[in-house]
C-alpha cells in the first residue's frame, strides 16, 4: 500500500532567501518544494555511493628526502582523481580547531546578527548567503555560507564579521597558514609537471575562505548541499569536520570522501586544468546532506585575476592547445548568464 504523497510546502522568496539555517530554526520538518531536485538528479538514484580513500600526501615527506617519490604520487592523484588529501601539513590542530569552532558559533548567532552580512551581490568581498547561486538557482541547495575575501588581508580583515569577537583573529591566523600551505603545495604541483621555473602562474592571487554550513536535513534523499560543480580557481584546500558529505565523480560513479581528522582535501580547479592544458583534472564534486548531523566545512579557494592560458611548455604536436584563454570576467559572465545544469565553467572554455 502506498501512502498518499504529502503536499510539499511552497515557500515565498523572502523566506528561502534567508537561508537553510533560518528555515530549520523555524521548525521545518520536511524539505520545502524549492529544494526538491528532479528524481534523476537526487543523490541516491544516481549511483550507489561507495567510500573512497583519496591518495594521501604526507607533507613532511614531500618536503624531505622522499620528495621525488611523493611527487609521483601527487602527479598520479592530480591526473586520476583531481583530488588528494594532505596530512602532516604543519598547521597546528589548535589553528584548525579554532577555525571550526568560531565558524560553528557564527552560524549559531541570532539570525539578525548574521543577516547584517547577507547580500545577493556576488562581488561583495564579505557575504553571507545561501544555496549555490541564490540569484539564479531554480532548485535551491541545502547550504548556507559565509564568504570571506582574505588577500591582501589588511584590506579585507576590517570587513569580516565583528561577532563572534574572536572570528577575525581565528580567520586571520587560519587564512595565513592555509595560504602558506597552498604556496608549498602549488610549488610541488608545478614541479611534478616539470615546470620548476614557471612564472606564468602567479601565486600572489586571490584567496577566499568559504565557510559552508549544511544543517541536518529531514529528507536528505531529495536534495543536495552543493550541486555537481567544479571549482573555478587554481586550487582549493578543504577542511571538513568529521561528518561525511563530500562526493567526487570518479569513473562515472559518485564516491564519498572519507574524512581524515585535521587533514586537508586538496583539489585542482578549472584555472589549473586550463594552465596544465588538461594534464591535471578539475573534477566534478557535490555535497550530500544527512538527517542526523549538521556538517561544516571550510574551503580556502585560491585563484588569479589575470588571464590564464595553457602553459606553452605543455603544448606540442601531440598535445594541442585544449582551452581558450580565460579570465575572471568570462567566469562572472558565465555565472550570471544562465542557470546551468552542471556548474561547470570549464566546458565553456574547451576547444573541440
Ligand atoms: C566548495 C565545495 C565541499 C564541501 O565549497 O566548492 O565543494 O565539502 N565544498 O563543503
Ligand atoms: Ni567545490
Amino acid at each position: 500500500m502506498s501512502l498518499p504523497a504529502e503536499p510539499y510546502v511552497e515557500l515565498p522568496k523572502h523566506i528561502y532567501q534567508k537561508g537553510v539555517k533560518h528555515l530549520c530554526e523555524n521548525g521545518v520538518t520536511q524539505v520545502p518544494q524549492k529544494y526538491i531536485l528532479p528524481p534523476q538528479e537526487r543523490p541516491v538514484s544516481l549511483v550507489v555511493n561507495d567510500c573512497i580513500h583519496l591518495p594521501v600526501i604526507d607533507f613532511t615527506q614531500l618536503q624531505g628526502m622522499d620528495r621525488s617519490r611523493v611527487l609521483k604520487v601527487l602527479s598520479n592523484a592530480c591526473r586520476e582523481f583531481g583530488f588528494f588529501q594532505v596530512v602532516n601539513h604543519g598547521i597546528a590542530d589548535e589553528v584548525i580547531g579554532k577555525m571550526i569552532d568560531v565558524s560553528k558559533r557564527f552560524f549559531e548567532l541570532p539570525f539578525e546578527e548574521r543577516q547584517r552580512y547577507m547580500s545577493n551581490n556576488l562581488s561583495q568581498p564579505v557575504r553571507y548567503g545561501t544555496s549555490f547561486n541564490q540569484n539564479n538557482d531554480g532548485v535551491f541547495c541545502w547550504r548556507d555560507f559565509l564568504k570571506l575575501s582574505c588577500h591582501p588581508m589588511q584590506d579585507f580583515a576590517p570587513l569580516w564579521p565583528s561577532s563572534p569577537v574572536d572570528l577575525r583573529e581565528a580567520v586571520g591566523e587560519y587564512s595565513m597558514k592555509t595560504r602558506h600551505l597552498y604556496e608549498r603545495v602549488m610549488d610541488a604541483i608545478l614541479e611534478s609537471l616539470g615546470l620548476t621555473d614557471e612564472k606564468v602562474i602567479s601565486k600572489d592571487g586571490n584567496q577566499l575562505v568559504m565557510v559552508n554550513c549544511y544543517p541536518a536535513c529531514p529528507q536528505p534523499e531529495l536534495t543536495l548541499g552543493l550541486p555537481p560543480h567544479s571549482d573555478y580557481g587554481l586550487l582549493t584546500l578543504l577542511l571538513q569536520d568529521q561528518v561525511e558529505g563530500l562526493q567526487i565523480q570518479h569513473n562515472d560513479r559518485w564516491v564519498t570522501v572519507k574524512p581524515i581528522p585535521n587533514s586537508f582535501v586538496v583539489n585542482i580547479g578549472d584555472q589549473f586544468e586550463i594552465f596544465s592544458n588538461g594534464r591535471y583534472k578539475s573534477v566534478v564534486h557535490r555535497v550530500a546532506v544527512n538527517s542526523m548531523r549538521s556538517r561544516l566545512s571550510v574551503a580556502s579557494l585560491h585563484s588569479v585575476n589575470e588571464n590564464v592560458t595553457p602553459s606553452p611548455k605543455l603544448i606540442d604536436y601531440l598535445n594541442p592547445k585544449r582551452y581558450e584563454d580565460t579570465n575572471y570576467a568570462d567566469f562572472l559572465h558565465y555565472l550570471t548568464s544562465s542557470e546551468f545544469k552542471c556548474k561547470r565553467f570549464l566546458e565553456s572554455r574547451r576547444i573541440r
